[in-house]
């Protein structure tokens, strides 16, 4: 696939993600945060769901812990934001930041597999619980997290290398998740530069 055909197919994602109205989240939002970035990115970003900030801009990871996701991108991969792909597991703001619930994951799976595919990064690098258990279910993120792993998706033609790591909020959270999730971007440079 082109560039251009990614991009025109990545649009049309995001005008489905507009367009749709089936639930409260969806009805309810400012703006709707469908990702942006690298159509022809190696590597894939997937968050949780979009907080206030993201709610207000329509862009991923632009309040506090997007400042420390972009600033590590930058810092420890060497690339800017924008030559990634940064996009989330659910595409409206969930009130008062609760968790996103089953119906809003599953509402919002088939934009994000789409996005996946169109995209075909090399490594999907997961940021949070929600986002690695759609590729790594049934584990806990405190033992998983900086180690990549083979996944194929039953469903989908596709196998990716994951990369789970803790969000950048829980990072922020606690002095032991920020030297994990710094530990482990480290690890995600040291993979990118061995491939
Ligand atoms: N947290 C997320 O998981 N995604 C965002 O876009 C912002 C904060």
């Amino acid at each position: 696939m082109t560039t251009q055909e990614k991009i025109e197919q990545l649009n049309q994602i995001a005008q489905e993600i507009r367009n749709f109205k089936g639930i409260d989240i969806a009805k309810n939002c400012t703006h709707v945060v469908p990702g942006e970035g690298n159509p022809d990115t190696e590597i894939l970003f997937i968050g949780e769901a979009p907080g206030r900030d993201e709610d207000l801009s329509g862009r991923p990871f632009v309040g506090l812990s997007g400042r420390l996701l972009r600033k590590t991108i930058t810092e420890t991969l060497g690339k800017k934001p924008e030559e990634v792909f940064i996009t989330n597991i659910v595409k409206y703001r969930p009130p008062d930041n609760r968790d996103p619930t089953p119906e809003e994951i599953e509402v919002c799976k088939d934009w994000l597999d789409r996005q996946i595919e169109i995209i075909s990064p090399k490594i999907i690098v997961t940021l949070g619980r929600f986002s690695m258990a759609k590729f790594i279910p049934d584990v806990t993120i405190s033992r998983v997290h900086g180690i990549p792993r083979k996944c194929q998706m039953s469903n989908a033609k596709w196998s990716n290398i994951v990369f789970p790591l803790y969000h950048p909020a829980a990072a922020l959270r606690a002095g032991i998740m920020m030297k994990a999730f710094l530990a482990d971007f480290i690890k995600l440079k040291d993979m990118l530069n061995s491939n």
